[in-house]
């Protein structure tokens, strides 16, 4: 419920219970290093409790040392790695997230997630590639290596396929998701089934912040264009995990629980043109 969230460390319930920070720190695009240990720590020491991160942005170890370095407590942290596309299969997705976790230093992950369905484009097989990936997924949600289990940009077709395929439903999808590229079919049949909608680059990649619609709404509550995103993430029910490598942007990014955006400017908002994609469209995914 969104009267609930009122910090940082509100959290939002996924379908198993498991509850999950309303704000995440993203890490697509930190280099590996200082830069992804000093931005980790830097976020957790202002307030952050949920980190996001992949095999594919190589920087889990970085990410592992900066929790480590915050003094944070493991079991007040939230911590997601994704799972790439050249690891699919039942044994491979397992010993990929064994490698995961060894690369964070962690002993169990808060959430898994499949980075990209496999797709028609690239495989007649795609249903049964993705179905494979996800029974390594459901042994390690069994298994205790991870809390919870979920996907990144599936569309209602890739998690309609799985669903006849599975088990256990997807708890979480994560998707490019801001103003001016709303996912609406999307939102809604995760909405409609009980799966938590992750927003990755709530900033439209840093895109957004040069908007004069967001700038003037922004302007009207003496906020940013990057807290207004991020708001908007939040309100839509959705969690955000916005990106930055700069100490005060990372604060500043989690200053959203002060303010609250009406509902004419969330409906201008919702209907702002389309401003692109950050990354690829789920049909045109690496193929692995
Ligand atoms: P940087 O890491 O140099 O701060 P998204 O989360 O949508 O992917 O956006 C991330 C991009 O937006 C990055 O380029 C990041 O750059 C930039 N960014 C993040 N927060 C802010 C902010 N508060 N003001 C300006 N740029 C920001």
């Amino acid at each position: 419920m969104f009267s609930e969230i009122t910090g940082m460390t509100s959290c939002r319930t996924l379908s198993n219970g498991v509850k999950m920070p309303c704000v995440g720190f993203g890490t697509w695009q930190t280099p590996s290093g200082d830069v992804a240990r000093d931005s980790v720590k830097k976020a957790l020491e202002v307030g952050y409790r949920h980190i996001d991160t992949a095999a594919a942005y190589y920087n889990e170890e970085s990410v592992g040392e900066g929790i480590r370095l915050s003094g944070v407590r493991r079991e007040e942290i939230f911590i997601t790695t994704k799972h790439w596309t050249s690891d699919r299969g039942f044994k491979q997705t397992v010993s990929a997230a064994e490698k995961s976790l060894k690369a964070l230093g962690l002993d169990y992950l808060d959430l898994y997630l499949i980075h990209w369905p496999a797709v028609k484009k690239f495989s007649a097989a795609w249903a049964e590639i993705n179905a494979e990936t996800w029974r390594g997924f459901e042994k390690l949600y069994k298994d205790g290596k991870v809390r919870a289990i979920g996907v990144s940009n599936f569309l209602p077709e890739h998690l309609e396929t799985l669903r006849a395929r599975a088990d256990i439903m997807p708890m979480v999808d994560q998707i490019e998701f801001h103003p001016g590229y709303i996912q609406k079919d999307a939102v809604d049949y995760c909405r409609r089934n009980e799966i938590l909608v992750e927003a990755w680059s709530p900033l439209g990649c840093g895109r957004l912040l040069a908007d004069p619609l967001v700038g003037r709404i922004a302007a009207a509550h003496g906020k940013s264009p990057a807290q207004t995103c991020v708001r908007y993430a939040m309100q839509h029910d959705v969690v955000p995990l916005p990106k930055s490598v700069h100490d005060e942007r990372i604060a500043a990014n989690a200053a959203v629980f002060d303010f609250e955006l009406t509902d004419d400017e969330m409906n201008e908002l919702d209907g702002m043109p389309k401003t692109g994609f950050s990354g690829y469209h789920p049909e045109d995914a690496p193929a692995g």
